[in-house]
């Protein structure tokens, strides 16, 4: 089952993610974390600690292995260069352990929004296929609110998005755009989950605009989160409230399946 998560920015993607996929570990599946952000921190989320153990390099900045897999310098443009590259041996060669799961950091498209063919996109694209296509565990995918990593093809792979919300008009209509392009995209099971919330009339407001139907669940705001980043360890001991949330949206999508 591949699970993507989105929304607006700041909105508690990353928050979610970790949740998501370490509660997953904890119920024995085999779990594939994927922090598709450009300043991602899903290894944090997740307890990892990157000031003991060192930053890990995203998948699109290891320069020699976009070159060895293209035949391409990273950054060129207009050559030519390998479309599709061998990755099937990424997850094993880069992927670390932490908490139970797998954990890949790939780092975003580069300016995938004025269509750059360059060789690093390449590399992450023909990734994420195989990622999406391919590999039979339980994939999390932590992603930017954009669609540039899922394309015609992939994102039929996806088996739930997760649009995260917070009570925002931005972060709505952002939702909005979001559920616009699942539709386009054929992605069939597509909920989201309201966020940081402080009112049930935040709820019931952000429910009529975005459909009851596809409401998967409410979190209230919870300072437990800010503290778990502020401190920068992972929250799933601490935030009972939060997992119950979270343990009914695995259901949701444990019965789509
Ligand atoms: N339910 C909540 N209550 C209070 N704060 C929350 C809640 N969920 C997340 N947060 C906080 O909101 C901030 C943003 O969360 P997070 O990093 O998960 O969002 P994001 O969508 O991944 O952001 P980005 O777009 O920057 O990647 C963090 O400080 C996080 O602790
Ligand atoms: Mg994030």
């Amino acid at each position: 089952m591949k699970i993507a998560i989105t929304g607006k920015g700041g909105v508690g993607k990353t928050t979610l993610s970790s949740l998501l996929a370490r509660e997953l570990a904890e119920q024995g599946k085999r779990v594939l974390a994927i922090d598709a952000d450009p300043n991602g921190n899903l290894a944090e989320a997740l307890g990892y600690d990157a000031d003991k153990d060192g930053r890990i390099e995203p998948l699109i900045e290891k320069k020699a292995l976009v070159e060895e897999r293209t035949g391409s310098k990273p950054g060129s443009m207009g050559g030519y260069f390998v479309l599709n590259p061998r990755v099937d041996d990424l997850i094993d060669r880069f992927s670390i352990e932490v908490n139970g799961m797998r954990l890949m950091v790939t780092g975003d498209l580069k300016e995938a929004r004025g269509g750059c063919y360059c060789p690093e996109n390449a590399l992450l694209r023909s990734f994420l296929r195989h990622l999406m296509v391919e590999r039979d565990e339980w994939v999390v995918l932590d992603m930017e609110a954009g669609f540039e990593h899922l394309t015609r093809g992939t994102a039929e792979s996806v088996g739930a998005l997760v649009i995260v919300v917070e009570p925002g008009l931005r972060a709505i209509k952002t939702a909005e755009k979001i559920s616009l392009l699942a539709r386009q995209m054929n992605i069939g099971n597509v909920g989201y989950l309201i966020n940081k919330v402080h009112s049930e009339e935040q709820v019931s407001t952000i429910a009529e605009r975005l459909g009851p139907d596809s409401l998967w669940g409410v979190i209230p705001f919870d300072f437990k989160a800010i503290d778990a980043d502020f401190r920068g360890c992972a929250l799933y001991e601490s935030c009972d409230e939060m997992l119950g949330t979270v343990r009914e949206v695995i259901e949701r999508i444990k019965a789509e399946k």
